[in-house]
Parts: C-alpha cells; structure tokens; sequence
C-alpha cells in the first residue's frame, strides 16, 4: 500500500529522473540504518546451487537498474540474492539523448533505448572494490558504440579480463536492441567466433589466477525457434556456464495503441512476460539440464516467477516489475515462488 502512493508520485516525474532520485533514496536509507530501527524483512533462506555457486535465494536485480555498481548494498538489503551491475563497456560513453525511457501504465510496460549509458568498466570495479560486497555479483559487459561489430569481440574480452577478479559470474550482453548491430553476434559464425574466444580467455584466467568465474550469455526475445535450437547446441558445445533469457523485446504488438507504444525501443515488463517465458521452455528443452537458466521477462507476481521456474529457469531476475510493484514484491517472491 505504502509503495503504490510512493509510486504515484514517482510516476510523476519523467522515469529515468524517478529511477535515479529512488536508487538515491536507497542508498541514504542504508546509510542511516533506518532498516535497523525500523524494519526487519523476515527472509526464508533458500540457498540455491548455480554455475557452481551459491544463491542465497533465486531472485536477483536484472541488468540495467545498477549500471555503473553504485547501490550495491542497497539492493542487495531489498533481500535479492544477487545482484546483476552494468552493463558496462570498455570506455564510458552518454547513451542516447533523453528521454530514452518511458512508461506504458495500463499494461505495467516500459521501453527504453538508454544504449548503454555508462561510466566504463574501470569506473564500475573502483566501485565494486568500494562496495566491500561479500554476496553474489553479476557483471554484465557490452560493447562500446562505436566499436565496428567486426571487433566487438574485443571489447567483451576487454572485460572480461579487467573485471575477473571482481566479479562472481560475467554476462556478456549481445541481445539489447539499442546498439545498432549488437543483435548480430547472437548468429552464425558471428556467435560462435564469440563463444570460442571468450571460452578461451576464461580458461587463460582460470589459469592465471586459479579462480574460476562462470560466464553467462543474455539473449533476446525476438528470436525464432529454429535460432533457439542453434544457439542451444552452441551453447551446449562451447561449454558455456548459464544462459539469461531475455532482454527487452522489438516486437510492440502487444502495447498498439497505448500512450508511448511507438517509441523507439526495447519493451519489458508484463507484455514480455508470456514471450520470454516461451524462450525458457524452448531452450530448457534443448539444452537438456547441461546448462541453466536465468529467466527473466515481466515477472510482476508470484505466479509468473513460479511459471519461469517451472518452465526451467534454475535463478530469476526482475527490473521492471520492481518499478511497478516495489520491494516487497521481492520479498513475496523470495518467500513463497
Ligand atoms: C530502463 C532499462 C534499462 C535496461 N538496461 C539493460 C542493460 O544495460 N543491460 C541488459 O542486459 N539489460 C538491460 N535491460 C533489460 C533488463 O535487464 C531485462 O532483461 C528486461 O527488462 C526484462 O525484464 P523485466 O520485464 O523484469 O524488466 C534494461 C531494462 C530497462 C527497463
């Protein structure tokens, strides 16, 4: 109740203002141990056993709420059982003129073309360091703009590399639809090039530093049962530790007619919710346990976070349903789904 009247004044300021001033809020919160005197979240503790780590729970923050790695703790307090930052490119760059992000109400939709606004992967691990976070962190890594789709390998492996020794598991991001061509690494010879030399990096790391961090591949929505089937098997073949199914989807169908459904961008919340869960069940299917699911797509209920789970997602993870439902939608979920 508290939250939905919190929420009608957010939903009064422009959405990427509102993320902001709310992450902020957070963090002061934490500062001041309000938790402390205040309220205590009664958490059950299921741990979960993942890409060869420990989840305190299933749930965990989607890429895009902390880019740059500077609320950690905060988050983390809400009671999620890790926390996924970026994504974050090799050189920081502005993203998008704004606005970039906007609210479809009725349908507790958003799109956003933020393009990967960041402060650099060097910017993000100072704040890891700082962070002195001992639970479980995700690091999602992407490519810079201007990077030509024939060298991002590059920047990923870039990444990879800074970031191994801060970071729990690495997603690689080639699935958001607001860099132009980035899509293109999730085919063909494109997508296996990738596989292969990240594998190879991993292993060189693994190596050098006798640490193993499990690397994890986002995908998107929009693709078709014939390339889920591909993408399966080279998964399967290059060993990859974890696939996260989905970032935002192109196809607006679903929102035509609502204030904002033209924008340029990619739509999450509730009408991604049945799309990205229909991913999960194809590529659960293929991919035959050897490798597991992050599921995440419009998960705004305990049911549609039990409905991942059975259609074969082992963690889960939520952005947009938090923006329309709160912290203790999170706290409903890691209790009772
Ligand atoms: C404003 C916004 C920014 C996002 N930024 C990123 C990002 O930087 N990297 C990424 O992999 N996904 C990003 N996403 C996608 C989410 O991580 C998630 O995959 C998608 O929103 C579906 O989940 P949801 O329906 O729970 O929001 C973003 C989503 C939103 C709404």
């Amino acid at each position: 109740m508290f939250y939905y009247l919190i929420r009608k004044l957010l939903f009064l300021i422009e959405p990427e203002k509102a993320h902001f001033l709310t992450l902020k809020y957070l963090n002061i919160k934490n500062f001041l141990l309000f938790d402390f005197f205040f309220y205590k979240t009664k958490m059950a503790s299921k741990n979960i056993q993942c890409m060869g780590l420990t989840f305190k729970n299933k749930l965990g923050t989607a890429a895009g709420i902390d880019k740059n790695g500077e609320y950690i703790h905060s988050l983390s307090k809400l009671g999620f059982g890790f926390i996924e930052v970026g994504t974050v490119t090799p050189l920081p760059q502005i993203g998008n003129p704004k606005p970039r992000v906007f609210r479809l109400i009725p349908i507790e939709g958003i799109i956003n073309r933020m393009g990967f606004n960041n402060l650099g992967i060097d910017n993000l691990i100072d704040n890891i360091k700082k962070s002195n976070f001992k639970g479980i962190i995700g690091v999602n890594i992407g490519k810079n703009k201007n990077t030509r789709i024939e060298h991002a390998v590059n920047d990923y492996l870039i990444c990879i590399e800074k970031v191994y020794c801060y970071a729990s598991y690495i997603a690689i991001n080639i699935s958001s639809p607001n860099t132009p061509n980035l899509r293109n690494l999730q085919y063909g010879i494109l997508f296996k090039n990738l596989l292969y030399k990240i594998k190879k990096k991993q292993k060189e790391l693994h190596k050098k530093y006798l640490k193993y961090v499990p690397i994890a591949i986002k995908i998107s929505p929009d693709l078709s049962k014939k390339e889920l089937i591909y993408i399966s098997k080279q998964l399967i073949q290059y060993k990859i530790d974890a696939v996260i199914a989905t970032n935002t989807t192109l196809d607006h169908s679903s929102v035509s007619g609502l204030e904002n459904s033209l924008q340029k961008g990619g739509l999450s919340g509730f009408p991604l919710q049945k799309r990205s869960t229909e991913i999960i069940s194809i590529l659960s299917k293929n991919l035959q346990k050897k490798i597991p699911i992050i599921g995440v797509g419009g998960i705004n209920s305990i049911k549609s976070a039990k409905e991942k789970i059975a259609s074969g997602a082992t963690l889960i993870q939520m952005y947009s349903g938090l923006i329309y439902h709160g912290p203790k939608l999170v706290q409903e979920i890691i209790n009772k789904a």
